[in-house]
């Protein structure tokens, strides 16, 4: 049997055990619409039985030493690393994503559980000088309590990570309701938090295809103390407002329309590599992927020259071949977005360079879109597919009017060696991470998170923790 077979299960993982239903929904391939597995499809009852094993956990795992909690991280994170090839394949199986980089993902989110298993020890309080002679003030940090954390299929195993270990390092409990497209990595690597030694209830994962219910069930109950949530903004907003009842903590990643700048003083080769980074990862299926590339009229003819030839050598194809860069997309109203956004560009005055229409069912072709203006639908929406529209900018302040012009603020990519110019545009650019001369900045060191419609709240760093944790101030009065 191939290795990865033996990291398959079809069940949900809630109290410690396995929980099958006989209603089952199956997972698909998106390379060719074969079923991979037949999930049990958990119910509102399951998710009921998660949170409650959970509330009951948290009692003592918040009692755990840091120690203990690092421990049993750092186990996992090496499980994981173990059997990343196994997971990699489960992963580019049921979500397309192509084979190095769900390699690539593995690392990246294998590193959040490394990060916080570190972070575990070091979540400090402060000591503030009283405001009496008798009077001592501390302040400590506290686990919030159950943490239900909603997580998308465009990283099955990174973004499960990024909310559970810092929520796990600080003494929470999770319930996890990964997508109903890729829950077989989310089971895999329950099965891997088992072997680590996390005690039951602790971390539970709930596989199921209706995900408003299971998402509503979390919000509302009372004893669930806070949501994370990857996903759509429209999602985030249907989950802020069923946390209301309960005034729950939230913390949103959500969607992005990342502009992509290249001033004039760019080196232009550096730009288009950072550009086919920063669009193609995952076959534009993320967040943080470029959405709009703006390029100064000067250089404008040379850097799509350039890009164009670049995209060219990209190799489409089934994820699991090893030199392919882009995968199928994840289904095919996925595949329809894309052409609706062409459509309407070309009938605005887009010219297709590459690209441009589909191979089959699944299978997009990475396209670029020359003359692109603000009146295009990519302006203001979030492409999440191999599209890269152009336009043209002639001043720093018209790249940033564009840039900003969105209701999204996730992040922004900008290219220049001007120092000046990279201080002040920093600056101006309305969005939470910024990355210059870089297209791939993502990282288990660094606050990641939008402003705007993109969300709230940061992962990874030493800010992710924070988010799972409540301060508490404490008065020591009459010391005399
Ligand atoms: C996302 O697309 O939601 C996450 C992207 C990343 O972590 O880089």
């Amino acid at each position: 049997m191939e290795a990865y077979k033996q990291l398959i299960f079809t069940r949900s993982y809630l109290n410690g055990g396995w929980k099958g239903n006989e209603e089952t929904f199956d997972v698909l391939n998106p390379a060719d619409g074969s079923i991979l597995a037949s999930v049990s499809n958990a119910n509102k009852e399951d998710v009921e039985q998660a949170i409650n094993s959970a509330h009951l956990a948290f009692r003592t795992w918040s009692k755990s030493s840091a120690k203990e909690r690092s421990a049993i991280l750092l186990k996992w994170y090496s499980l994981i690393v173990e059997n990343k090839e196994s997971l990699a394949r489960i992963m580019t199986l049921e979500s397309g994503k192509p084979i190095n980089e769900s390699r690539g993902e593995v690392d990246y989110g294998a590193a959040f559980i490394q990060w916080f298993a570190e972070e575990a020890k070091r979540l400090y309080g402060d000591v503030i000088p009283g405001y009496t002679v008798d009077r001592r003030i501390i302040v400590i940090k506290q686990p919030i309590g159950v943490v239900g954390a909603i997580t998308p299929w465009n990283f099955p195993l990174a973004m499960i990570t990024r909310k559970v270990s810092p929520a796990l390092a600080a003494g929470c409990t999770v319930v996890v309701r990964p997508s109903e497209e890729t829950p077989l990595t989310a089971l895999a690597i329950a099965h891997l938090a088992e072997k680590a030694g996390f005690p039951k209830g602790v971390f539970n994962v709930i596989a199921g295809t209706d995900a408003s219910s299971i998402g509503k069930t979390l919000c509302e109950s009372p004893l669930v103390s806070k949501i994370s949530f990857t996903g759509s903004t429209r999602v985030g907003q249907i989950l802020s407002s069923q946390s209301v009842s309960t005034l729950k903590k939230l913390s949103l990643e959500l969607g992005g329309n990342a502009p992509f700048i290249v001033f004039e003083d760019a080196d232009i080769d550096t730009a288009v590599k950072g550009a086919i980074a920063g669009k193609f990862r995952f076959s534009g299926q993320t967040c943080v992927c470029v959405n709009r590339i703006l390029v100064h009229q000067r250089i404008y003819e040379e850097f799509i020259d350039k890009f164009v030839l670049a995209v060219s050598k990209l190799k489409l194809g089934n994820g699991m071949e090893e030199e392919v860069n882009i995968g199928p997309l994840i289904n095919k109203k996925a595949i329809e977005r894309v052409e609706s956004f062409i459509d309407d560009a070309l009938s605005k005055g887009g010219t297709i360079l590459t690209g441009g229409k589909r191979i089959d069912q699944q299978f997009f072709p990475p396209t670029v879109i020359r003359d692109a203006t603000k009146e295009m639908n990519f302006s203001k929406e979030e492409i999440f597919g191999p599209l890269a529209p152009i336009f043209k900018f002639s001043s720093d302040e018209e790249a940033i009017q564009l840039a900003n012009d969105t209701i999204y603020g996730l992040a922004a990519y900008f290219y220049t060696n001007d120092l000046t110019r990279s201080w002040k545009i920093s600056e101006a650019l309305e969005y939470g991470i910024v990355g210059i001369n870089e297209g791939l900045i993502s990282t288990e060191v660094a606050p990641f998170g939008g402003i705007k419609y993109s969300g709230s709240g940061r992962e990874g760093s030493k800010y992710g923790i924070e988010d799972y944790t409540e301060i508490k101030y404490v008065c020591i009065g009459n010391i005399k």
